[in-house]
């Protein structure tokens, strides 16, 4: 049976850093979150310490990566529930140059953080024609628009997904579907090496605060959609 009443808040990537501060902030605010990442355990201590505080959240693993996966996890969801907003986090990066990334590396980044969202996107776009309309959040990065060393094919997979979001949205206008791309700079989480975090953490920005801003970009009503908005840390970038 579909629960229209609640908001149904679909968030790859909820594991960690700025996906897990996404479901804190979404279940606070009474939405039916669904939060999916390959780790189930890391999934299932945010449900249990979300339920100290509120009805918990619906775990539900799925590697982005694999259309088969994503698929069946929207087929869940839509089971019984409508999926209002798709938030497209889930994603990894490779510092490396670019002659050394391997080619497992390579997939790994286009295949999770391009290709992963496409998918999920292309899964949830008939449901949402059909419910009246959503929401699809993106999360790209500062590194689509400005060029960082040592970032080549992280660049590539988010001003892919940059590209592709941007054109998706005329396609979509006639379905009340807002398309909202999130390009943060640095931001302090797990993607960074333990010893950056340690050494610039400081300078960067706090995956709470990215929580804060998904749950007011998804309120936002009225007459208007922000269809792009760039964070960057207050002292910039690093
Ligand atoms: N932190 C920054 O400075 C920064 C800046 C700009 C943009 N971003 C973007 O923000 C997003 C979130 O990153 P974060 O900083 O919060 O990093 P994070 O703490 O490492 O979180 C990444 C999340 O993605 C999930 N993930 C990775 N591969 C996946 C896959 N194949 N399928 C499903 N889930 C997968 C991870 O969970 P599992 O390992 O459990 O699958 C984890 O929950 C990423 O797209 C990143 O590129 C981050």
């Amino acid at each position: 049976m579909i629960e229209p009443t609640k908001q149904g808040i679909w968030i790859t990537g909820a594991s960690s850093g700025i996906g897990r501060a996404a479901v804190f902030e979404f279940a606070r605010t009474g939405a039916k979150v669904f939060a999916s990442a390959r780790r189930a355990d890391e999934l299932q201590k945010i449900n249990e310490s979300l339920k100290n505080e509120h009805a918990g959240i619906d775990v539900l693993p799925c590697n982005v990566a694999s259309y088969q996966e994503v698929e069946q996890t929207v087929k869940k969801i839509t089971s019984a529930h409508n999926i209002n907003c798709l938030i497209n986090n889930a994603g990894i990066t490779s510092f490396k140059r670019a002659e050394n990334n391997s080619i497992q590396e390579i997939n790994d980044v286009i295949n999770t953080n391009l290709l992963g969202a496409v998918y999920a996107i292309k899964s949830v776009l008939p449901y949402m024609k059909e419910q009246g309309g959503g929401t699809i959040i993106n999360t790209i990065s500062v590194a689509a628009k400005k060029i960082f060393l040592n970032s080549s094919i992280y660049a590539a997979s988010k001003a892919g997904l940059l590209a592709y979001t941007n054109s998706l949205r005329e396609e979509v206008r006639g379905y009340n579907i807002k398309i909202i791309n999130v390009v943060p700079g640095a931001t302090e989480t797990p993607i960074w090496r333990e010893e950056v975090r340690n050494e610039k953490g400081d300078k960067m920005m706090k995956a709470e605060d990215i929580g804060r801003l998904l749950v007011w970009l998804y309120n936002q009503d009225g007459s208007m959609v922000t269809e792009e908005i760039v964070l960057r840390p207050i002292t910039g970038d690093l």
